[in-house]
């Protein structure tokens, strides 16, 4: 009965329809309470309700604006903000001036867009009381490039309804989802029923690495003071599975150059004497991994946490279909490190992928030629407790020390970003598992994240602060791939979900 809250006011309570389950709820409650005293249980009672009623306003207010919700954010997919491509630059600040504006009207009393030497940040913020819980929310407006076009089956910036699914670059990662908070932001605004301070932080630049976040985290460390930081920018299992990620794997990203005779060679002239680029990279690449597909580079894993017996039986107990899995991607047979799940081998170690390789002629046709140069970009992901600029000199020294002298190799070091685990004992953790009982009907399964968010971190370090996933994509969602999508009922479902969010912390924080 802990949970009862003791300054009830009468006139916030209003009469509510029961449904069948909470009848029952509040008759067994009023069997325990009726023990004790009357005024006891009237304010089960009222409790009881005005938490039902909440619901129901929540309910309400998302089904009388759905469809501009949904304009809106199709207004917001049709920007291309690639922040990955220069080309895109007015579009870019003209994106960041939309979610300002967006911010503005649903009720935020001080907006601005914070220059950067790169993109803009988006900032917001209502600030009731400075003695209230303040939640920090963040979001990137920039998506990553939509590249190949001819594989999208509706054009990625002309945002399309295709089986209750919005298709769009950015619909899931991440203008859809951090969109859900502005509105659900508005909604609060409307109902007046904001319990906390709200702070905006919607950035341009990390699908590029957020290179320039973190001078305005270090320089913003007053306006940026939270309790908590709220990002929904990760995957949940389903609606009928909901889940929070519990961690993201951490990045280090190098480009590689292996470099031959000084031009490009007739292949028949000089093939067979000359090293060739492409076929060493090849060689390189593929020696990094060895026959369990463990990853070869001297010390990589040397401070990676192993899991405990439990806490893998706990991660692997998370609903996970290996055929419907093998089928939605289209393989045969599934490829990892040996010794661990799938679920494992993706939310708890670390890998080394291959992003892109090229080198030599790659137009229409055939050229006989040996190319002079061969590169490739490749990326690690991390797991606690590795950390970013470490693995990239082992990187570095294993490639450079593993190439033959008929080449000559270059490693340059991209963005990086360290592994998280977030907390599941903190109030911000318990006030979004509330929240998602509460909206879904079920309790959330803790999983690990494959992604990286490489802020998360950097807020811990430079701000103190926590961070809570509580993301409503899923894995299935074509993320940087053609075909982005996002379930309309997952970014409906998620601004139900938030101002809950926002309440039950307010609540626990007291
Ligand atoms: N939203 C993703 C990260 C993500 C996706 C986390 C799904 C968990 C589940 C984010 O926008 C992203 O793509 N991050 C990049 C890293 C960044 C430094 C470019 C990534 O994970 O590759
Ligand atoms: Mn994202
Ligand atoms: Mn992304």
């Amino acid at each position: 009965m802990a949970f009862i809250s003791p300054e009830i006011n009468l006139e916030d309570s209003v009469p509510v329809q029961y449904s069948i389950a909470n009848k029952n709820i509040i008759y067994n409650d009023y069997l325990f309470a009726d023990f004790f005293c009357t005024s006891f249980r009237l304010k089960l009672d009222l409790y009881l309700c005005r938490k039902t009623n909440y619901m129901q306003d929540i309910r309400k207010y998302v089904n009388d604006h759905k469809q501009r919700f949904l304009d809106e954010l199709f207004e917001l997919l049709r920007f291309p903000s690639i922040s990955a491509d220069q080309k895109y630059k007015d579009e870019m600040l003209k994106t960041a001036e939309f979610v300002a504006e967006k911010l503005k009207i649903a009720g935020a009393d001080l907006v601005e867009i914070c220059p950067t030497a790169g993109y803009p940040i988006v900032y917001g913020e209502k600030i009731l009381d400075i003695s209230l819980p303040t939640v920090l929310v963040y979001g990137h407006y920039d998506v990553q490039p939509p590249d190949p076009l001819e594989l999208w089956k509706t054009p990625p910036f002309e945002p399309t309804i295709r089986d209750q699914k919005i298709y769009a670059r950015g619909a899931c990662d991440d203008k859809g989802q951090f969109y859900m908070h502005v509105k659900a932001f508005e909604l609060m605004m409307s109902t007046n029923t904001l319990p906390c301070n709200i702070k905006f932080m919607i950035e341009g630049e990390e699908e590029v690495g957020s290179n320039n976040l973190g001078i305005f985290v270090k320089n913003n460390k007053e306006r940026l003071k939270a309790d908590v930081v709220l990002i929904s920018d990760t995957s949940m299992i389903s609606l009928e599975h909901p889940s929070l990620e519990t961690g993201l794997r951490g990045l280090s990203y190098v480009e590689v150059e292996v470099c031959g005779p000084d031009r490009d060679l007739h292949s028949g002239v000089y093939g067979g004497a000359v090293a060739n680029p492409a076929t060493i990279l090849a060689k390189l690449i593929a020696s990094m991994h060895d026959e369990n597909n463990h990853i070869t580079i001297p010390g990589f894993y040397d401070d990676v946490l192993e899991l405990s017996a439990t806490e893998r039986e706990m991660l692997n107990k998370a609903p996970y279909n290996e055929n419907e899995y093998k089928i939605d991607l289209k393989v045969d047979e599934l490829w990892g490190e040996k010794g661990y799940t799938t679920l494992e081998r993706t939310g708890t170690r670390p890998t080394l992928e291959v992003n892109g390789i090229w080198g030599g002629y790659i137009g229409e046709g055939a050229k006989t030629v040996l190319p002079s140069k061969a590169y490739a970009k490749i990326s690690m992901r991390l797991v606690p407790n590795q950390q970013s600029d470490k693995i990239t000199k082992l990187f570095k020294d294993h490639f450079e020390g593993i190439a033959p002298k008929s080449v000559k190799v270059k490693v340059t070091p991209h963005h990086g970003g360290e592994p998280v685990v977030t907390p599941t004992d903190s109030i911000a953790y318990k006030a979004a598992q509330k929240a998602i009982l509460e909206s879904f009907g079920k309790e959330p399964i803790p999983t690990r994240g494959g992604g990286s968010i490489p802020i998360v971190a950097l807020f811990e370090k430079e701000l103190g602060i926590k961070t809570v996933l509580m993301g409503f994509g899923l894995d299935s969602d074509n993320l940087h791939s053609p075909n982005e999508k996002f379930d309309i009922a997952n970014f409906y479902k998620g601004i139900e979900t938030i101002p809950l969010f926002h309440k039950y912390f307010a609540e626990l924080s007291k």
